[in-house]
């Protein structure tokens, strides 16, 4: 039996994959609410597919519940915030993962870490804690680390797809625990240590990162000398060796705008070019802001009210708005004092901020500009109901001629 911790973003579509595939599952989150939804026989967030591996996962008896489960193989999927002061990663949670388990392992037990984790995490927190345990590695438990590459919208898919990595102290226990994820991963399955795991995840976000901060920087400059930066980026691209990606709004979500600051916490004096690629994607939103304020002036409209903000997840057609851009926007707006803009997306179905519109045609008939945030099938789709608006298209979506652009 495998106990998953952590019934998020990642955890609970792995922990239904597996069960997919036979193998006994137990999924144990400490949020009561969260177990509670799942055995009542919901989903906890939109994907694409999640639905119908849950009912495979039914059918095969996975089981919910908010206790640690007594078992031989643990996968910890919890948060890994940074600290806002240090920018290094938080472990708590990890940590308090890690102690959970010890009180109930069997003897041998391998504990997975899937989690996201700066390199060293391992040996400077994990080691340390089960040490003062008076556990020994190797015996008593093993350690590993299997980083999760799945992209939030293609998750069941990219699971079952993408090539993986197991960083582990013993090779013996990661061919063991490559065998459970072959069960359902049919990509390559890299074997390494702990610490190239842990860190060539955090180098493939941190390379995303650097790589859409100079896209956007590219059209700072093109905005500034009225080129098109679009055009620009797609003739470039057409060099064998260049793939430079498209600019955007800013960066969000819990991977690409989290990890590269594990590196500048803990390489501080080393880390130059990612925390200026960084500065460059967090400065975004401001940027945006500038282009609504000259919009606004050029068409003579004072009132920020007649603004609406299309999208307010990190990316489309999921329903996850953790550090999005567009929230980094309306920070923004709060800093100016510029309060009373409109809002609609239809993947967030609770109202979580203010003048949050439900129905878009209603937020549609209060707005004279829209600045299109989030490139959602569903404003790809309804393209005719927004001709007649002032549009400012961010994700580079819309193909009427009059759209302003980022
Ligand atoms: N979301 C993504 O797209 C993505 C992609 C790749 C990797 N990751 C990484 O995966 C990890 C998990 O991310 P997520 O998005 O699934 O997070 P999440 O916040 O959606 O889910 C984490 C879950 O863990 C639970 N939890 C926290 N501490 C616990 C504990 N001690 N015991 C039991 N349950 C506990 C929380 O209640 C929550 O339900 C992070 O390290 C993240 O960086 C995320």
């Amino acid at each position: 039996m495998i106990n998953i911790i952590g019934l998020g973003y990642i955890g609970l579509p792995t922990a239904l994959m597996i069960a997919k595939y036979g193998v006994k599952v137990v999924g144990t989150d400490y949020n009561i609410e969260l177990i509670t939804t799942l055995n009542e026989g919901k989903v906890t967030f939109e994907e694409k597919g999640l639905k119908e591996l849950f009912q495979e996962a039914i059918a095969n008896g996975i089981e919910f519940t908010t206790e640690y489960q007594k078992t031989h193989t643990y996968i910890i999927a919890v948060p890994t915030p940074y600290l806002k002061e240090s920018k290094k990663l938080d472990s708590k949670y990890v940590v308090s993962a890690v102690n959970s388990i010890l009180d109930i392992c069997e003897k041998g037990a391998a504990i997975i870490i899937e989690s996201t984790i700066s390199p060293g995490t391992i040996d400077k927190y994990v080691r340390l804690v089960i040490e003062e345990r008076g556990f020994v590695i190797g015996e008593d438990v093993h350690l590993l680390h299997a980083p999760e590459r799945i992209i939030p919208g293609n998750m069941i898919f990219e699971l079952e797809n993408n090539s993986r990595t197991i960083g582990a102290d013993n090779p013996e226990i990661a061919e063991k625990i490559k065998g459970l994820y072959s069960h359902f991963c049919k990509a390559e399955i890299v074997i390494t240590d702990i610490r190239s795991a842990e860190m060539s995840k955090v180098v493939e976000n941190t390379y995303r990162d650097i790589n859409i901060a100079f896209a956007n920087e590219l059209a700072k400059i093109c905005r500034t000398d009225k080129m098109n930066v679009y055009e620009i980026i797609r003739i470039a691209n057409k060099h064998p060796r260049v793939d430079i990606l498209q600019p955007g709004p800013g960066v969000g979500g819990h991977c690409i705008s989290v990890d590269p600051w594990f590196l500048v916490g803990d390489y501080p004096d080393l880390t130059n070019l990612i925390l200026t690629a960084r500065k460059i994607n967090d400065s975004m939103p401001r940027h945006v802001l500038g282009r609504i304020r000259d919009i606004m002036r050029k068409h003579d409209i004072k009132d920020i009210s007649k603004v609406g903000i299309y999208g307010l997840t990190y990316k489309e057609n999921v329903d996850d708005t953790r550090e999005s851009p567009t929230l980094q926007l309306l920070e923004r707006m709060d800093e100016h004092l510029a309060f009373g803009v409109k809002i609609f997306d239809p993947f967030v179905k609770k109202r979580i901020v203010d003048h949050q519109f439900m129905n878009f045609e209603d937020f549609l008939n209060e707005i004279e500009i829209l600045v299109i945030m989030v490139g959602h099938d569903h404003i790809k789709y309804n393209m005719n109901l927004i001709k007649g608006k002032i549009i400012l298209d961010t994700k580079n979506i819309c193909t009427f001629d009059d759209a302003y652009k980022l």
